[in-house]
């Protein structure tokens, strides 16, 4: 071992000692009182005695119940939780210094409350950490941003702690509560971070960040091109390390190269930053046999908007001992951070490990951020190449504030902040798939509470005439039933009354549903059950119950039944009727003899539908959808479109269930609804979780999803495979970009489809899919060309039967008409075919 290295090692060894001595290390197991060892180090149970710390309110410590699924490493510490439903805190006594500090939030359900419904700020020594924060919310960010499926919230921040200590305050919104799973302090080096970083763009000009009163709080830890490192790699800090592939925006640009021997901090100062496993592995640009090489090597982030950022990289040249082999320019957002840049040169050798910050701010509309290795003009062809061993990423706060609010955007519009609206899935099927699984998508497929906006807009707005969808009238008349009376709408619909169902006794309901019984469940929901039922008069019917203690608000009981009074589709679940004696609130719809569009592709032993079948369910739900979206003068939006909420009644005829919460779509001078994020995993239109904007192309993008289903006959999610391939839709694409979509589809199909229509089938995805909603298709476009993909199958089965009769006249029988490209952007009615018409003038 060379003296530097020696040398290093035992700063790090007395520099550990040092912290273990002072006891610098907290670690809190909230809602539990006994210690337990996770991850290589023991925890406190935040009730034991004799800690060096204080509580405000007891709150409720709460143990985990009902949920088998734990996490693999902090496993022993979520089994146990604190809620807090007062403002409350934890008074931790350090002493002043620069501290690391990690909140765990595991969502399960601890007796009566559910993490999920919890809505909080939490604010350390003065700094706004979250705000509105939503763990729900926050697991669909984070598993969309890293392409994975994630199940705990671990957010971890480095921040400044003065004379006074860490006091760490959880303040539940209006109506709501905090939790925290557990709490870790740990004094850092006061050299984690330099306060002076080159500036990007700036050329070569360095920037004072002022440090000392910021908040830092780490977005992404990237191990590039190597394994995922765990977090008791870092004895140090615990600080894990996530695979960087899914960040990649082409994985065939770069190529990774290891080496593991001997390699050296530069700075001694590094060894307690990073591990030195992650200097051992890097990518470099791929296609050695291309001598140019006139391309970069990109990742892309999502972060939040309008914040700085500080990203760290982490370089070794691992192969070249001599300089000028390897020299490249780093972009990152698209501007120059460093050129002419030969690691070989900056470390002074091979195998010397170091870092280097960059500083950069992102605007308000902006929510990725691009790191880019490249080409360097300047250089010759033959040095170019680019290399990087390890990515940091961390956030800066602003003003004091490190929150950014995914989803609650308008709390402040708000004016009742009454807890938001539960719904119940319809006909959401019981036990899908491995317990984590259940547990993991329970997080997404259950809604949670969420805030419901009340828009003024709606309020004030009265439409001239009569319209034939008047959601938003129907919700006015329930808010505020005077102002509803004055409108053009009560002058036309009161006569009628708002409600057009049937109102059942709760006596009926029982009789129907033989008291409830429970072998007639034939769903059950994140809120409530529905059961199958028969009236009186020998009709069969959905009805759908409420648990009572989930508290839905009666208000928003009435406003659904008067949306769904007022739906009225030969493709959309229809309404019958509604029950609300004795506190019940009751829904009871058409029964759909056949259940859901999902029973019949996979999982229940069900025989497989022909592939015309599957297309004209996908026609009948396109209809539905496409009704929702243009049938009301400014469109509903479904929100939450899925194979479990298209049904099919006795003869397959598909559809659309489950629109009573869906949102109004935007007003004219809007291009979105602002929202909570609300859906399913799997389906989620990526642009909208991201940006909680609603348009009705996120419902295009999620019956794209569906389309794929239909063909692969597949879960969209499914944990149970490799990698690659448990996300439906990204697997799917793949496929569908190389024009190989044959290769997946349902083998029960057996061949028996025209690989014309897949074809076309396949294209109409692949646009449904676009990354941009604006270059999405709409519904009235899909369905339109889901029409010629059953006329392309219906030929070629005319022309295969005709041909096994042996007479081959019949085999050029034509398309009857010709089509327009799928477009990109708005309708034209003008162009639809005449059945489209008739769903519109109906
Ligand atoms: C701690 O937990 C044990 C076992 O659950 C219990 O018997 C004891 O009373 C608890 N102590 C306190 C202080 O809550
Ligand atoms: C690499 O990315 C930068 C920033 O986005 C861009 O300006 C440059 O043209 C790209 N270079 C190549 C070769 O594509
Ligand atoms: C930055 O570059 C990437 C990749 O070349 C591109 O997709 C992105 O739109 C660019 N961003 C801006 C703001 O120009």
């Amino acid at each position: 071992m060379s003296p530097v290295v020696l040398a290093v090692v035992s700063i790090a060894f007395i520099n550990l000692q040092f912290l273990q001595a002072h006891g610098s290390e907290l670690l809190l197991n909230c809602g539990s009182n006994g210690t337990v060892d996770a991850d290589g180090r023991r925890w406190n149970g935040d009730i034991a005695p004799g800690s060096n710390f204080t509580l405000s309110s007891p709150g409720f410590a709460a143990s985990l119940t009902g949920n088998s699924y734990t996490d693999e490493i902090f496993g022993p510490v979520y089994r146990s939780a604190r809620f807090f439903n007062l403002t409350s805190w934890y008074h931790i006594s350090v002493l002043p210094g620069n501290y690391c500090i990690r909140l765990h939030f595991f969502p399960s359900t601890f007796g009566n409350f559910s993490a999920n419904n919890s809505v909080f700020d939490v604010t350390a020594s003065g700094f706004k950490l979250v705000s509105k924060f939503n763990v729900s919310e926050e697991i669909v960010w984070r598993s969309s941003a890293s392409n994975s499926v994630i199940s705990a919230v671990v957010k971890e921040y480095f921040l400044v702690i003065g004379v006074r200590g860490l006091q760490i305050e959880f303040d539940p919104s209006p109506g709501s509560f905090a939790f925290v799973t557990a709490i870790e302090v740990m004094l850092t080096p006061d050299n984690l971070f330099n306060d002076t970083v080159n500036k990007v763009g700036g050329a070569g000009e360095q920037l004072p960040l002022g440090l000392s009163n910021r908040g830092v709080e780490t977005m992404y830890r990237l191990n590039i091109g190597g394994p995922a490192l765990k977090s008791s790699s870092d004895q140090y800090l615990h600080r894990p390390w996530y695979t960087d592939e899914a960040f990649m925006f082409s994985t065939n640009a770069a190529q990774i190269v290891s080496n593991a021997s001997s390699i050296m901090y530069v700075s001694s100062n590094d060894s307690l930053l990073v591990p030195i496993d992650v200097y051992e592995t890097a990518r470099i640009m791929g296609n050695n046999m291309v001598v140019d090489k006139r391309f970069n090597v990109s990742w892309r982030f999502y972060v939040h908007p309008n914040f700085d950022y500080l990203v760290r990289l982490h370089f070794c040249e691992l192969v070249y001992d001599k300089p000028n082999q390897r020299i490249f320019k780093i972009y990152i957002n698209n501007k120059t951070a460093a050129e002419n840049y030969d690691v070989y040169v900056r470390a002074g050798g091979i195998n010397k490990a170091y870092h280097e910050d960059y500083f950069d701010d992102l605007p308000l509309q902006a929510d990725s951020l691009w790191l880019q290795l490249g080409p360097d003009s300047m250089t010759s062809a033959s040095g170019t190449d680019a290399l990087l061993n390890g990515l940091e990423i961390f956030k800066l706060s602003k003003n004091g504030n490190l929150a950014y609010v995914l989803g609650h955007i308008d709390m402040a519009n708000q004016r009742d902040s009454s807890k938001g609206k539960k719904k119940i899935d319809l006909w959401e099927e019981v036990g899908i798939g491995s317990a984590s699984f259940v547990v993991l998508t329970g997080v997404f497929l259950f809604s949670w509470c969420y805030i419901r906006k009340k828009r003024k807009a709606v309020d004030k707005e009265a439409p001239p005439g009569w319209h034939p969808l008047v959601l938003h009238e129907a919700m006015k008349s329930t808010t505020d039933a005077r102002a509803a009376s004055k409108s053009s709408l009560a002058r036309n619909a009161s006569s009628i009354g708002h409600r057009m169902g049937r109102r059942f006794s709760i006596a009926e309901i029982r009789a129907a549903t033989k008291n409830f019984d429970e072998s007639l469940v034939i769903g059950t929901g994140g809120f409530g059950k529905v059961y199958k039922g028969e009236l009186g008069e020998g009709t069969t019917v959905a009805i759908k119950r409420a648990n009572p203690l989930c508290g839905q608000g009666l208000k928003e009981f009435e406003t659904e039944i008067e949306m769904l009074s007022k739906l009225r589709h030969r493709h959309l679940v229809a309404m019958i009727g509604y029950c609300e004696e004795q506190k019940e609130m009751i829904l009871v719809y058409e029964y759909m003899a056949k259940g859901t569009l999902r029973s019949h592709l996979y999982g229940n032993g069900l025989s497989p539908l022909t592939w015309k079948q599957r297309i004209d369910a996908c026609i009948g739900a396109a209809r539905g959808l496409h009704y929702l979206h243009t049938g009301a003068d400014r469109g509903i939006i479904h929100r939450d479109v899925k194979t479990t909420n298209i049904l099919l009644d006795d003869n397959f005829v598909a559809k659309i269930a489950d629109f009573g919460l869906s949102k109004t779509g935007p007003t004219l001078d809007q291009t979105h609804v602002s929202t909570a994020v609300k859906g399913s995993f799997g389906y989620l239109d990526p642009e909208y979780f991201r940006r909680q904007q609603l348009t009705q192309k996120s419902d295009v993008y999620s019956f794209g999803v569906v389309l794929f289903e239909v063909a692969c006959a597949r879960p969209v999610i499914d944990p149970t495979l490799p990698k690659d391939q448990i996300n439906l839709a990204e697997w799917a694409m793949r496929w569908q970009r190389q024009r190989s979509l044959e290769a997946i589809m349902d083998p029960r199909l057996d061949g028996d489809f025209s690989s014309e229509s897949l074809k076309k089938f396949g294209e109409i995805v692949e646009k449904c899919l676009a990354d941009d909603g604006r270059s999405r298709p709409s519904m009235g476009e899909v369905l339109w060309h889901l029409e010629y993909v059953l006329q392309l199958h219906e030929t070629y089965k005319r022309n295969v039967d005709s041909e096994s009769f042996g007479s081959g006249e019949l085999r050029f029988a034509d398309i009857s008409f010709s089509l327009p490209h799928i477009g990109e952007g708005e309708e034209e009615l003008h162009s639809k075919p005449s059945s489209i018409r008739e769903e519109l003038d109906t």
